[in-house]
């Protein structure tokens, strides 16, 4: 059986009165969404000349030098914020290799001041590279756009499956959403011929995520096509009969067209109708060239409790998405898995006076 191509959603569809224009929108979010996990999004809002400003920003970030860059590197805050080493992140399937970038984190939007107490790394204050004002600006606009690229999108999934239309945008208010900024690094020719990859395959653990594509920069620094049809992102679909491994399809989007990614969490809150996606960045077989890249993570508050929502509750989906996770839970178990939160991160979950307990017995021992 061939595969339908990948849709393509426009915003201008999503928001529009007209039922039928909704209706188009709805079929195309459906299709890719629960085929793909992807979509590619047209009518989106951002310029050309707005896109390569934020790399002619970003590009200038990353050219500082190394030792420079290492004062906005924050492990305290799970890397959430400032710059992120190479070989730091891992894909959790990766087998130990870390992926080959060096990223920036920012958030773009206001996020609930009451939930910095209780999970500071997730909730912290940007920090922002010093003597470069338009790094910032150029950053928090083009992140908060893509926020708003994902809202409507979350808007279009709610009425395309008879949810009421905020129903899931409700659940992002004050979230720690993440805007990333990425540079996938030049490969040396041994690198490349032994195909080592930009990024290994993994899916998105947050909610959805906006990839605004990116720039190829050539040996010299300087921007230029795509250098072979071996680079870029690759997709696997839904396992079926036929290949029970699904299948690789290359994920690129028509010209002026982002792509926007389920995550693992809204997999689970759709009891697995819309379907987070394994994806993989493959480098290019010729040496020397190095990416720019950006994604915007949509994340869910970390009050929200993970498990089918609404009409995507079942007996069979609440078995098979089981057990029910606190979001912020989630989101800790995942950034340890990929390297970027301390693996004792994870004792907060657990009960906390065993030290207490032990002391006492210890106590009573010596008595
Ligand atoms: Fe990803």
């Amino acid at each position: 059986m061939t595969l339908p191509a990948v849709p393509t959603v426009s915003l201008a569809d999503v928001r529009s009165d007209d039922p039928a224009l909704r209706a188009r929108a709805a079929e195309a979010l459906k299709l890719g969404f629960g085929t793909f996990g992807l979509v590619y999004v047209a009518d989106h809002g951002l310029t050309a000349a707005e896109q390569d400003r934020f790399y002619d920003a970003f590009l200038r970030l990353t050219q500082r030098p190394e030792s420079e860059k290492q004062k906005y590197a924050r492990a305290d805050l799970w890397y959430q914020r400032g710059w992120t080493p190479p070989n730091t992140e891992k894909a959790v399937a990766a087998e130990g290799q870390p992926d080959f970038k060096e990223c920036w984190f920012a958030a773009p939007m206001a996020y609930d001041e009451a939930a910095t107490k209780v999970h500071p790394e997730l909730y912290a204050p940007n920090v922002w590279p010093e003597g470069d004002e338009t790094f910032r600006e150029v950053y928090m606009q083009m992140g908060r756009l893509l926020h708003g690229v994902g809202e409507t999108l979350l808007q279009g999934v709610a009425q395309s499956y008879g949810l009421e239309r905020d129903a899931l945008v409700k659940l992002v208010q004050g979230a720690p959403h993440v805007f990333r900024a990425l540079r996938y690094l030049p490969l040396n020719e041994a690198q490349a011929s032994a195909g080592v990859l930009w990024g290994e395959e993994h899916t998105d653990f947050n909610l959805l995520t906006i990839l605004p594509g990116g720039r190829f920069l050539d040996p010299q620094g300087k921007a230029c096509p795509k250098p072979d049809e071996a680079s870029g992102l690759f997709l696997r679909t839904r396992p079926s009969a036929e290949h029970p491994n699904g299948q690789l399809v290359p994920g690129v989007a028509p010209p002026g067209c982002m792509v926007a990614q389920v995550g693992q969490q809204l997999e689970i809150l759709t009891g697995g109708t819309l379907i987070a996606t394994p994806h993989v960045i493959t480098a290019p077989k010729v040496p020397a060239y190095s990416r720019l890249s950006s994604a915007h993570f949509v994340h869910v508050h970390t009050d929200v409790v993970l498990q089918p929502m609404g009409p995507f509750r079942s007996e069979e989906t609440l078995a098979a998405y089981r057990p029910p996770v606190l979001a912020s839970t989630y989101d800790l178990k995942t950034l340890v898995d990929i390297g970027l939160a301390p693996r004792e991160a994870l004792d907060a979950l657990g009960y906390r006076n065993y030290e207490r307990l032990a002391s006492a017995h210890a106590i009573e021992r010596k008595a």
